[in-house]
């Protein structure tokens, strides 16, 4: 193990020139005009795989942008993981907030600065490091590895649960493993243990069918953003409480010793409140800070809109009015459940004078896992061997939908070894890796691949 981290420390300025690189290519998924950038990516990471010496490294086409996959599958007798992260990113805007340009990395003390450096380039490139030191000095790795990066998670993923099926076989693994999320504090390692679902909604309605001038027909006609704001007044009570009927039906409520395990981690809600420019925090009654934000599910307005925003007032009554709302699910709440129990509460508020369309938009499960099983506890012993802390053990209010369906696919549990921080900022201006847990995670893995060697398939 000596020789791979005395590899791992004099590659360490190769390592972080080769982030640098990656960090450049603007991934954008969800933008149409950057579906090249996409291939770029994609082609870059095959080849990268190829050159540390995995096998069948290949870019595999889907409806969307390509998945790109690899195996290293020589370890007879041994576990093997399958090794999942995204290569897409975020859009930029608001691009007027980043202090340096978003596809031009840049160091500052510990931290590079780019789009996708924590979310999840930096991270996806902690195991690809850690592949090529293995190999490098031993020609081997201890464990069978299947690495699989999507380039649409960031947009739902829309293609991915088809490609599992369709690729199933080829993919079927002991542990799925996934550096996506943050730890709780600097200098900490964490193993997130739960993730939220979500499901995502968009409500349109309509009152006629063209914008009318407001006094001529102000009081005999229902304006559909007055309309909108009611219903939306509905959707909560004053407790934060949300009212869809059933809406809480399934969730797998904190059991007490999960309870005092969240509390004894350092939480300073005015801190946190400072640090996000909020004058106080926010949450359902009833329910400590960190349960709101892990265990308790929630219902947002993502935007609304319709009527007139320009310079000047316009005396108008709009035709129609818009709004996206999402609602971040838990273990065990089914995002097609609760979508449906969405559209049969709306469609009861919306008045006689009004047509509402409700489109559920996109979704998944949330997950929670067992701290019990061996491949976790593998994890778990990387971790503290190489930041040398003991590990925090999260949940996340964020998704990664796919989680869900690996973990029922393969019946394999899924290990969030994240090594972002809780300012990153993701997908916000100014993203930001921390290049002291980029070196310490591609360590971490190094010993990971050890620990979990020891264990049978
Ligand atoms: N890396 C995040 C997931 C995440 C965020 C985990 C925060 C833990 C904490 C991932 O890239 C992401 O942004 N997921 C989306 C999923 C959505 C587009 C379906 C999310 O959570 O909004
Ligand atoms: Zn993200």
């Amino acid at each position: 193990m000596n020789k791979i981290v005395d590899y791992l420390s004099e590659q360490h300025d190769r390592y972080e020139q080769e982030l640098i690189d990656i960090l450049r290519i603007p991934s954008i998924s969800g933008d149409p005009s950057h579906t090249e950038d996409m291939h770029i990516m994609a082609d870059t990471l095959m080849h990268e795989m190829s050159k540390i010496g995995m096998n069948k490294a290949q870019v595999i086409e889907t409806d969307g942008h390509p998945v790109v996959y690899s195996e290293w599958l020589n370890a007879p007798g041994k576990p093997t993981l399958l090794i999942y992260g995204h290569y897409d990113v975020q859009p930029v805007d608001p691009i007027d907030l980043w202090s340096s340009p978003p596809f031009e990395p840049v160091i500052k003390g510990d931290k590079i600065f780019a789009r996708g450096s924590a979310d999840d380039k930096g991270q996806i490139y902690i195991h690809l490091k850690a592949i090529e030191a293995w190999l490098a000095i031993h020609g081997s790795l201890p464990v069978n590895v299947k690495l699989i990066f999507e380039g649409e998670e960031e947009v739902g993923s829309p293609n991915l649960k088809g490609f599992i099926k369709d690729y199933e076989k080829m993919l079927t693994a002991d542990y799925v493993v996934i550096s996506d999320t943050p730890m709780f504090r600097e200098g900490y390692p964490g193993i997130t243990y739960g993730l939220r679902g979500l499901a995502y909604m968009q409500i349109n309605l309509r009152g006629t069918n063209t914008d009318l001038h407001s006094g001529s027909f102000g009081g005999l006609v229902k304006n559909p953003i007055n309309a909108l704001v009611e219903i939306l007044a509905q959707m909560k009570d004053d407790q934060g409480r949300i009212r869809i009927p059933g809406f809480y039906d399934d969730v797998l409520p904190v059991s007490d010793a999960e309870h005092d395990k969240l509390s004894k981690l350092p939480f300073d809600a005015k801190d946190f409140a400072d640090s996000i420019g909020a004058p106080a925090l926010y949450g359902e009654s009833g329910y400590d800070d960190l349960e709101r934000l892990w265990a308790r599910p929630t219902l947002d307005i993502n935007g609304i809109w319709g009527g007139f925003q320009g310079e000047g007032a316009k005396t108008v009554i709009p035709a129609e009015a818009h709004a996206k709302v999402s609602m971040r699910l838990v273990a065990n709440q089914d995002p097609d459940d609760i979508s449906n129990k969405f559209i049969s509460y709306i469609k009861s508020l919306v008045p006689e004078s009004m047509e509402a369309d409700i489109e559920a938009m996109h979704g998944g499960f949330g997950y929670v896992t067992d701290l019990n099983n061996s491949g976790l506890q593998a994890g778990v012993k990387a971790l503290e061997k190489a930041f040398g802390k003991e590990v925090d053990f999260l949940r996340e209010g964020g998704s990664i939908p796919i989680v869900k369906v690996f973990a029922d696919t393969f019946q394999a549990p899924v290990l969030l070894m994240g090594y972002g921080l809780p300012d990153q900022n993701a997908h916000a201006p100014n993203e930001n890796f921390s290049l002291y847990n980029f070196h310490k995670g591609i360590e971490s893995i190094v010993y990971f691949f050890d620990e979990i060697g020891k264990l049978t398939a």
